[in-house]
């Protein structure tokens, strides 16, 4: 801790990468731990072009109820650790893989959404776009006039991250003096690769309460959940070591 804090005291420029531990604390569920079924799908076989082909169907009520507990959810006390880290820097960028909003709802500026948001839907035929409100998609609207589909506007196995995001991520690790990755497996890439391939310099902690793909690989490792970790960062930020 006493050195990424001495680092963070000095950095210009700091990057975070999340993932889905991070929203855990909000009662959200991750991708790969326990409950990382949801009912007996796994998540490759949902959120890809052919399960949305296979079964739409299916793959709105999977999407329909994760945005209904999303708005459920109220950001937690790592999120609202970010946001205020973020007003020390001039150059602060937080990454997400999260589709929750629960970084943008605690007050996070400078956010890419690597893997969409699930706060709109678009056609797959004529890129049409919708917010979605508390309820979802009906059924009914799954077909579009246009003959697409509307789906669910994140990044599904097989896909492209959205190009703009990515290449200010990519710029963002690169330029990073400190990058913090929180709550993620780092299995998924490219996404991982932010801590890894493009961190150059960075000086690169891990906060988890586990061991991760990049654990041996990073600077520093941090273990414990990102509630409880990421305000004690701050908290030493500011002076009140806990
Ligand atoms: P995973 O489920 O793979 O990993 C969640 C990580 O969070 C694990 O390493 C846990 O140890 C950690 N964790 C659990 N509770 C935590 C807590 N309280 N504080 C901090 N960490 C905690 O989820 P992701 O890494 O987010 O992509 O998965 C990456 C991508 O895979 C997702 O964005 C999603 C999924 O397929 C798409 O849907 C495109």
């Amino acid at each position: 801790m006493r050195e990424l804090i001495d680092r963070l005291r000095t950095a210009r420029s700091v990057t975070v990468l999340t993932g889905s531990g991070i929203s855990a604390e909000s009662g959200l569920p991750t991708f790969r731990g326990v409950g990382g079924l949801w009912r007996t799908h796994r998540v490759e076989e949902l959120a890809s072009p052919a399960g949305f082909e296979r079964d739409p169907q299916l793959v709105w009520t999977w999407y329909n109820e994760r945005n209904a507990a999303h708005r459920r959810a109220q950001p937690n006390a790592g999120h609202r650790a970010l946001a205020e880290l973020e007003t020390r820097y001039l150059d602060f960028t937080l990454a997400t893989q999260n589709v929750d909003s629960l970084h943008l709802r605690a007050g996070t500026r400078n956010l890419l959404e690597l893997h969409g948001s699930l706060r709109i839907a678009r056609c797959t035929g004529c890129g049409y776009e919708r917010e979605l409100d508390a309820s979802g998609l009906p059924f009914e609207q799954i077909e579009h006039t246009c003959g697409g589909r509307m789906r669910p506007d994140i990044v599904w196995f097989g896909e492209p991250l959205p190009p703009e995001a990515w290449r200010r991520a990519v710029a963002a690790a690169e330029r990073a003096e400190v990058i913090l990755v929180v709550g993620t497996s780092a299995v998924v890439y490219p996404a991982a690769a932010l801590a890894t391939r493009y961190a150059r310099d960075a000086f690169v902690a891990e906060i988890n309460p586990e061991a991760t793909a990049i654990s041996e690989r990073v600077a520093c490792v941090l273990r414990g959940p990102a509630s409880e970790v990421l305000p004690r960062i701050v908290a030493e930020l500011d002076g009140f070591p806990s």
